[in-house]
């Protein structure tokens, strides 16, 4: 049976989307360095599925540990890239960093994957369009130059992927542009664990409502919105997962219309941080304190996605409410204040030693 190699398969978005490609039967290999994870998440997915995933260690910018991993398992045929560095402001401090880190790893795996043959699913990022200038944003609207080293490997990362599946011939690609996941497993079992200071949205909303921080600071009011906050497309992180299913599907069953394929994921509609605070106390019962400060140097005034190409072409569009994805962050928080941060790994809460 062919192998499905997840890289950053410890971290948030993967460790969802093995438990779904474990529920769909597959067979699933992790690879993460564990430098924003732990292994915690193998048995929480242990817990939800009933199986422990195959975990192996390994860095995947380093070419040697992939193509040991990859000597390793003669089955893997596809794979879903998600080990990346994230943090937009972190980019900014150390930009080789982050080209060194998620750059090689593309081309590290796609090297290896290419020997052989096969599928690659990547995760690339609404960030590669900049702020649109029409919304929704489809998948041909521009590529607007990167706001951060982050964004930036991104784009080349997309480059790269199209040019290495052109010329190779034998594998075929796709790249799912993700909008804004939140939430997490409605079994609280997985979900978001950022290291130190939350950059995004809802874990500092989650962590401020749980004590750890005083107030949420929404970042701008005066934007050209409804109610002057800036908007987002957030969607549920197991619809996200699903995706991440559908996608590998379309490949392995040769459904896929060119060797490299694009889509936006995401609900489709435009969110302020003002509505996710006001949903947010709705559907928890709890009460968020906030105040309005000035915008985050990098922040787009609004962005959602036109989810057409992904619902005609995958079948697939997020199921999940806002008022789900909202509560299930909230129960993943309350479980975590009940577990202190356990299992080997750096992603490990500061203020939880
Ligand atoms: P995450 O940090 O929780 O997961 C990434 C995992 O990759 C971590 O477990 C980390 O330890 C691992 N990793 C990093 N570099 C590695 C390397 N060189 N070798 C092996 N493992 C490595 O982040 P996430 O939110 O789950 O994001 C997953 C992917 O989705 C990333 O590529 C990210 O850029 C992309 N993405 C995320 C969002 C979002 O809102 N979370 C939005 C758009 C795109
Ligand atoms: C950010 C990144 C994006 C990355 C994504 C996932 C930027 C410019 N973009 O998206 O490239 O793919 O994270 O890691 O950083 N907000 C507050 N107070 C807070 C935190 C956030 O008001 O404490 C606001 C932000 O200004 C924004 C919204 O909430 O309007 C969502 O922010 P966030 O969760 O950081 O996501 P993005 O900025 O959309």
């Amino acid at each position: 049976m062919s192998k499905i190699l997840i890289t950053g398969g410890t971290g948030y978005i993967g460790s969802h989307t093995v438990v779904e490609l474990m529920e769909s039967g597959y067979d699933v290999v992790i690879v993460d360095n564990l430098s924003n994870s732990t292994t915690a998440p193998l048995e929480g997915i242990k817990r939800i599925t009933g199986r422990k995933p195959e975990f192996v260690e390994a860095d995947c910018s380093d070419l040697g540990q992939m193509r040991a991993l990859f000597e390793r398992y003669p089955q893997i045929r596809s794979v879903i890239h998600f080990a990346a560095l994230k943090a937009v402001g972190e980019s900014v401090e150390k930009p080789l960093d982050y080209y060194r880190n998620n750059i090689l790893s593309v081309i590290n795996l796609l090297e290896l994957l290419g020997k052989r043959g096969g599928n690659f699913v990547f995760s690339s990022s609404c960030t590669v369009y900049g702020q649109p200038d029409i919304l929704p944003v489809t998948e041909e609207s521009p590529i607007k130059k990167a706001l951060s080293p982050y964004g930036n490997t991104k784009r080349i990362a997309e480059n790269i992927i199209e040019d290495t599946v052109a010329a190779m011939g034998n594998i075929n690609a796709i790249a799912l542009r993700y909008f804004n996941p939140i939430g997490a497993h409605p079994s609280a079992e997985i979900g978001e664990y950022p290291v130190g200071k939350p950059d995004n949205l809802i874990p500092f909303i989650t962590q401020t409502v749980r004590g750890i921080w005083e107030k949420l600071q929404i970042f701008g009011s005066d934007y050209n919105t409804p109610d002057g906050t800036a908007i987002r497309d957030y969607f549920h992180v197991v619809d996200l997962a699903k995706a991440h299913v559908v996608a590998l599907e379309r490949l392995l069953e040769d459904k896929n219309r060119k060797p490299y394929e694009v889509f936006n994921v995401g609900a489709g509609r435009g969110i302020t941080v003002l509505e996710i605070v006001n949903t947010f106390e709705r559907v928890t019962g709890q009460k968020v304190n906030y105040e309005f400060t000035r915008r985050r140097a990098g922040d787009i005034e609004k962005v959602w996605a036109d989810t057409t190409l992904a619902e005609k072409e995958l079948g697939w569009r997020a199921e999940k409410t806002l008022e789900e994805a909202l509560l299930s962050a909230w129960k993943w928080e309350e479980r975590l204040l009940r577990r202190k941060g356990k299992g080997k790994g750096k992603g490990k809460r500061d203020n939880e030693h």
